[in-house]
């Protein structure tokens, strides 16, 4: 078993990392806890909620799949589930699932009487390289990606690569856009290590994957222990998000996985880092090539450039009215823009048309 400290003071915690993990999930999960209550979706409980018997007291409450269960409305039910079952200041969530079952369970164990404890059990690859880990729990408002939330640290984060076995293609590729991302931001030679063994990561390799997501929680272990609450050095990570996170907002959250629209926000940034001048032709072109080549259809035509600028100008990260773009600027670096709309305008003027 491999384990990571994200080292936050009197909220550190443990990631715990291997396959087969759960076998010994009533030891993992001890503590003085009085009561779990395990939330997680319909696929996940299907696929795995057996494994929860070995539990000897637990509660489940189970959301429909999908993005749009990131809303105030699951939120309430989910509340007041955990209320009318009796939980209490001494209990615990578990958050059984992917990024979604996560990012709501998150929110509501940190507001259920002011903040009880959880647990990181992700089972999409996405949620184990990433949102399982760092705090920030959310949902949407409004088809607004995170903009109700809180930062909550898990007491402890759970990963066990079993679960991959059983994830579709699509969210397998939706994991590789944040996996892609760590090693563009903070470590070139990840990144070389990710285009050099694409083919092993699609096919599950269990000893490849263990040490790709070990590596992405490293990353984000650092990143996160230095700025908690996303003051500074925190902000590289939404790298691809100004627009990924506009193109899942303005589909309804029906059309993409995070992760894909992430990797279509990576490759329109870099585009858009190019023709700023900010990054030499050929390190972008070899950004472009990778993200053009894992099989996410990056066309996006079909959004008018004004419409995307528009919604880009409610995203909670800009500063003054002004869009904030974390953009490539050499190997393994980014840097953050903040750009007028008459900029982003200007540079995203390829978007109609020609893409490069
Ligand atoms: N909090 C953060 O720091 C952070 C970081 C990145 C992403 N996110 C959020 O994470 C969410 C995306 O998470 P996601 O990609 O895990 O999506 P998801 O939770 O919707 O899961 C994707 C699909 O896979 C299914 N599934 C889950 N585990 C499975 C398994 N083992 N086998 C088969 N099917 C399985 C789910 O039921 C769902 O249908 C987005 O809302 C995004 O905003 C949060
Ligand atoms: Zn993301």
């Amino acid at each position: 078993m491999e384990r990571v400290k994200i080292d936050l003071g009197k909220n550190s915690y443990d990631i715990l990392i291997g396959k087969n993990l759960l076998k010994d999930l009533k030891t993992l999960l001890d503590g003085n806890l009085e009561q779990y209550f395990i939330i997680t979706d319909k696929n996940v409980d299907a696929l795995y909620g057996d494994y929860l018997n070995m539990l000897d007291d637990y509660e489940k409450i189970i959301i429909e799949p999908g993005e749009q269960s990131k809303s105030i409305d699951v939120m309430t039910d989910v509340l007041k589930q955990m209320l009318e079952k009796g939980a209490t200041r001494r209990s615990g969530v578990v958050s059984f699932g992917g990024g979604v079952v996560g990012d709501l369970a998150g929110f509501c164990s940190a507001i259920y009487m002011r903040g009880i404890p959880f647990v990181q059990i992700p089972t999409t690859l996405l949620a184990q390289v990433d949102s399982s880990v760092g705090g920030k729990t959310a949902i949407n408002l409004l088809h607004y990606k995170n903009n109700v939330g809180a930062f909550h640290q898990p007491a402890k984060v759970i990963i066990d690569t079993v679960f991959l076995e059983t994830l579709p293609h699509r969210e397998l590729l939706s994991g590789i856009g944040e996996i892609v991302k760590y090693g563009i931001i903070y470590d070139y030679d990840f990144f070389k290590y990710v285009v050099e063994n694409i083919e092993q990561i699609k096919e599950r390799n269990s000893d490849v994957m263990i040490y790709i997501i070990k590596r992405c929680c490293e990353i984000k272990a650092e990143i996160v222990s230095q700025d908690e609450k996303e003051e500074g050095l925190r902000k590289i990570l939404n790298f691809g998000h100004t627009i990924g996170h506009t193109l899942e907002g303005m589909s309804s959250f029906s059309k993409y996985a995070h992760g894909e629209a992430v990797i279509i926000g990576m490759y329109y940034e870099t585009i858009m880092a190019k023709r700023l001048g900010i990054v030499n032709d050929k390190y972008a072109e070899r950004i472009l090539g990778f993200l053009s080549g894992l099989g996410v259809d990056l066309n996006i035509d079909s959004y008018p450039v004004s419409g995307l600028v528009d919604w880009m100008l409610k995203d909670k990260k800009n500063v003054g009215g002004k869009i904030s773009f974390i953009l490539p600027v050499e190997e393994g670096k980014v840097k953050e823009l903040l750009l007028e709309k008459n900029e982003v305008l200007k540079h995203m003027s390829f978007w109609d048309g020609q893409h490069r």
